[in-house]
Formats: C-alpha cells, sequence, structure tokens
C-alpha cells in the first residue's frame, strides 16, 4: 500500500510516531533527532499542536514534518461539546496512521472520543513520578513542596495515557534530584534533560523495541 504521507523523513519501513505538543517541543525535537540519527527505527510523521505560538511548529517545519494547528477554542465558542473536538483531532491523527501518539506537553485532557481511536497507542510524558502532583505545573509545584521539606525531589514519568490526568501503565520512570543550591530554573533545566533521554527510551519500548 502506498505510504498516505511520503514526504515525510524516513517515513517507510520504520513506525510512524504523531507527536502531539503546545509548547516549546523540546521533547518533539528529542523524538526528532533520536529518529534522525537511528536510536529509533521509526519517524515522527506528523505533529499536532493546539496553541498558535507553539514553538513546537517551527521544530516541525524545520525537520520538515507536517504540522497542524488545531484550537479548541472555535469549538467551545461554537458551544460545541467536548468529545467533538476530540473526535476530529483523532480523525486528523489517524490519517497519519500512526503507530504510537505521544502527548508531548499536550496541554488538554483527552477524553474517550479520541483515546478509544487508538487503544493503548497513546503514550504521556509527565514531570513527575506516578502518583505525585498530576496536572499542571507539575514542575513548579515539585519545587515549592521541596522548599517545604514535604519531597527530597522530583521525578519524571512516561505512561500509557488513561482517562485519569496523568495516570496509566507505566512505560518508564526516573528520579529527578532537587541539589541544595537549585533554584527552581537550574532544577527545571535538569529535569527537561532527564525527560528528553526518558522519552526516546519510553518510545523506543512501547514501539516494542
Ligand atoms: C514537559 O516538561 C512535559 O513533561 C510536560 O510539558 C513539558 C513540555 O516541554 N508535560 P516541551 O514543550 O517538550 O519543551
Amino acid at each position: 500500500m502506498d505510504d498516505p504521507h511520503p514526504f515525510a523523513p524516513s517515513g517507510r519501513g520504520g513506525k510512524r510516531i504523531v507527536v502531539m505538543a503546545s509548547g516549546n517541543g523540546s521533547n518533539l525535537q528529542a523524538l526528532i533527532d533520536a529518529c534522525a540519527d537511528g536510536r529509533l527505527k521509526a519517524a515522527v510523521v506528523g505533529v499536532i499542536v493546539n496553541r498558535r505560538d507553539a514553538y513546537a511548529r517551527e521544530r516541525a517545519a524545520q525537520a520538515g514534518i507536517p504540522c497542524e494547528y488545531l484550537p479548541l477554542k472555535p469549538y467551545t465558542e461554537a458551544g460545541r461539546p467536548r468529545a467533538d473536538y476530540d473526535a476530529d483531532v483523532a480523525e486528523r491523527v489517524a490519517a497519519y496512521s500512526p503507530d504510537l501518539i505521544v502527548l508531548a506537553g499536550w496541554m488538554h485532557v483527552l477524553s474517550s472520543a479520541f483515546l478509544d481511536r487508538f487503544p493503548g497507542k497513546v503514550i504521556n510524558l509527565h514531570p513527575a513520578l506516578p502518583g505525585m502532583f498530576a496536572g499542571t505545573h507539575a514542575i513548579e509545584r515539585t519545587f515549592e513542596a521541596y522548599q517545604r521539606g514535604e519531597v527530597t525531589g522530583g521525578g519524571i514519568m512516561v505512561h500509557v495515557v488513561a482517562p485519569e490526568v496523568d495516570a496509566g501503565p507505566v512505560i518508564a520512570q526516573a528520579e529527578a534530584p532537587i541539589l541544595p543550591d537549585d533554584t527552581l530554573e537550574t532544577f527545571e533545566a535538569r529535569l527537561h534533560a532527564a525527560e528528553h533521554a526518558l522519552l526516546v527510551e519510553a518510545t523506543r519500548r512501547a514501539l516494542g523495541g
């Protein structure tokens, strides 16, 4: 069968990944790089963003990967149910025939209208350990908890997405230490570097490597 997206780099032979992102896209970049240098026998064949100013769009463009901007706002403004948006996003994602969908900083909770279309194929990166700091601003909340003496460090995990927020079977996890001299910025930089490595490894596992 013809590849529906033959323009995607390394789109033939390897596994097909769609990345969904809302922001900087440094984790998208980590996956693009790992595909390019052979650490992943796969290609990022499509990128979905839900924010107009997401730098992930620029990264996709630089890599020659199709990127679609799919905002939620037109749906909420029209009074349409959230499931309509999720179903339409699923339709766009399905057009890439993905083997795996990676949520890398995707800032919307996806309902069963999306997830039921790709059972077991959607994984999410979360900047905290399982059961810790679900939801937004997890890095800031970890650092504040550290300053209050409630935790000794932070962590990161990649999990299969379940309907609950930031929960589901864990594929890989790692601790992200907080050092005595850390500021939020230095802690965040160390955590993001660890995320990039963990996400590549978790993606490899999820693809069956
Ligand atoms: C990461 O910290 C990820 O854990 C969280 O959102 C951030 C995305 O960073 N879910 P980037 O856009 O990949 O740079």
